[in-house]
């Protein structure tokens, strides 16, 4: 279980303060790491997030070195430097469209361990795998672009539970992003990016639309 990978109590397990609380935070106090133990155990529990068919279609780039940062702010624009230059770490997230090529190792280790019997499995082969073995392109970035976004939504809010503010950031150059991070670009296409680090402003108020006038009932 994720659960298990908790690394410490959560600085903030108040889930009305996490979650209305949290407001994308710009200039973060320099002077901060965040332990790359906890980095992992973020990104461990922010990875409980649901996925279509379980393919967990994500990956992650974690930027908390010097050079990985100087590698980050290579594809950032200008307007998002002031966050890569005080966060503690970026993370980020890319969608991977190739998740469902260890698919068949998942359900037939999970049917080797009796979780699931041998006509489950098959009927998990024959029903999701097709989709993805003969799926678009389209398809696929469509895929996993949810399913990292999920994860990535999480991760905002778990930051929070650790007592950390973050910013999701989504202006980089995309085309750039997973070849500057070694990664294959056919396979891994960028989503998100994730600032973390210990808040050094108050961030501004931000106002929603009234969830009525966007809402239909049918
Ligand atoms: C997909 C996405 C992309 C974003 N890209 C950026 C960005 O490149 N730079 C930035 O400063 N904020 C970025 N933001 C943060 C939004 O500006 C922010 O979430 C929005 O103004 C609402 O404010 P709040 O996060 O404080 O509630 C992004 C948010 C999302 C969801």
């Amino acid at each position: 279980m994720v659960e298990t990978v908790l690394q410490k109590e959560l600085v903030n397990n108040d889930f009305k303060d996490v979650l209305f609380g949290r407001r994308s935070v710009r200039k973060f106090d320099p002077t901060v790491t965040i332990p790359a133990e906890e980095l992992q155990a973020m990104i461990a529990e922010a990875t409980s997030a649901p996925s279509a068919c379980n393919l967990q279609s994500w990956h992650f780039v974690v930027a908390n070195s010097e050079a990985g940062k100087a590698k980050a702010k290579s594809v950032l624009m200008p307007f998002n430097y002031p966050q890569i230059d005080t966060c503690s770490a970026m993370i980020f997230v890319l969608g991977d469209t190739q998740s469902h090529t260890v698919y068949r190792d998942v359900w037939n280790k999970a049917c080797e361990e009796g979780k699931i019997t041998p006509e489950k499995r098959d009927e998990i082969f024959s029903s999701f795998l097709p989709m993805y073995e003969k799926g678009s392109r389209e398809f696929l970035i469509g895929d996993a672009t949810i399913d990292s976004s999920m994860v990535a939504m999480q991760l905002l809010l778990v930051a929070r539970a650790h007592g950390y503010a973050a910013n999701p950031i989504a202006g980089y150059a995309a085309d750039k992003v997973a070849t500057t991070f070694g990664l294959d670009a056919e396979r891994y296409v960028p989503v998100m990016a994730i600032a973390l680090g210990k808040a050094a402003e108050t961030p501004i108020e931000s106002d929603r639309y009234d969830a009525k006038t966007l809402t239909d009932f049918i």
